[in-house]
């Protein structure tokens, strides 16, 4: 198995990354020679996603001239949000990424709650092989241990997410986005998450793929709020909480927390446990 020095907070490393003196990448895979067949290459994609795709793009060449078969994993998949287009000649960005990965030598990409497929299991996106992974079941068991086994009523902040919760009878919200805000930001304003049902009393898991800048979770956790909901829960697979939004959440609801796809101080379910446990490695 291959290590980035990005996954160093896992398993020791055993690639070498180093950066020449003008900023451009170096990256060694020792003992690359030896590798044959299937080789599991543990590497993410985020933070820095520009320059932690070249450094996969760069291994996956390494490994492919090789002669072996790398299976990239990437717990993250930055690009992830832009497989569809709004305005004329935007970039599919989802789909320009999977291919690059493909043609760089990847057999297959192992990553967690790929935000454009929207289920668990095998697809096939921009000519690239995707084992998408879901941390739900991981993160409502959490969550419940939170409560000590009290009732918990699991509900997506949007219908992109309603794939997490609705094995466990869990409910979606409506949100709709609206036009790209004025200025450099490419920022779709959230214009509304609708919310059409009871949660007086109960405790609420509020469970999303990821947490970005956190618009969408405040807006869902004061639809539950004013419901009457009694606890109130936030989870996701992803936690980049952008703009101050861990500390505005942990100030909103009693409990938020995420995988460490990507490192946070509230990541407290280890995405690596759920892939052995489903002998993805
Ligand atoms: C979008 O559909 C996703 O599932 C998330 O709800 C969204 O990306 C979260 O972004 P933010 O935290 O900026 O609202």
């Amino acid at each position: 198995m291959l290590i980035s020095p990005n996954f160093s907070d896992i398993a020791k490393p055993n690639i070498e990354f180093k950066t020449f003196p003008d900023g451009d990448n170096y990256v060694r895979v020792p003992d690359a020679g030896k590798l044959k067949g299937e080789v599991s290459l543990l590497h993410r994609l985020y933070p820095e996603q520009d320059k932690a795709v070249f450094q996969a793009v760069l291994m996956l060449d390494i490994l492919k001239k090789a002669g072996a078969k790398p299976i990239l994993v990437a717990p993250y998949l930055p690009y992830s949000r832009q497989d569809k287009t709004f305005l004329e000649g935007e970039a599919l960005s989802a789909e320009v990424l999977c291919r690059m990965l493909k043609s760089a030598g990847a057999e297959k990409l192992v990553t967690l709650d790929c935000h454009f497929l929207k289920k668990e299991g095998r697809a096939e996106y921009g000519g690239l092989t995707i084992d998408n992974i879901s941390m739900g079941k991981a993160l409502i068991e959490h969550a419940k241990k939170k409560i000590n086994g009290e009732r918990l009523e699991v509900i997506s902040p949007d219908v992109g997410a309603k794939y997490l919760v609705e094995e466990y009878g869990g409910k979606s919200m409506e949100k709709v986005r609206g036009a790209y805000v004025e200025g450099s930001e490419a920022y779709r304003k959230i214009e509304k998450v609708e919310f059409g049902f009871d949660v007086k009393g109960s405790n609420v898991l509020i469970l999303d793929d990821m947490i970005s800048t956190g618009g969408t979770m405040f807006r869902a956790v004061e639809n539950v709020k004013k419901g009457g909901a009694k606890k109130v829960l936030c989870a996701a697979t992803h936690g980049f909480f952008l703009k101050g939004s861990l500390e505005k959440l942990k100030g909103m609801c009693d409990s938020v927390f995420v995988t460490n796809s990507i490192p946070s101080p509230v990541s407290e379910v280890d995405f690596m446990a759920v892939l052995k446990e489903k002998s993805v490695l």
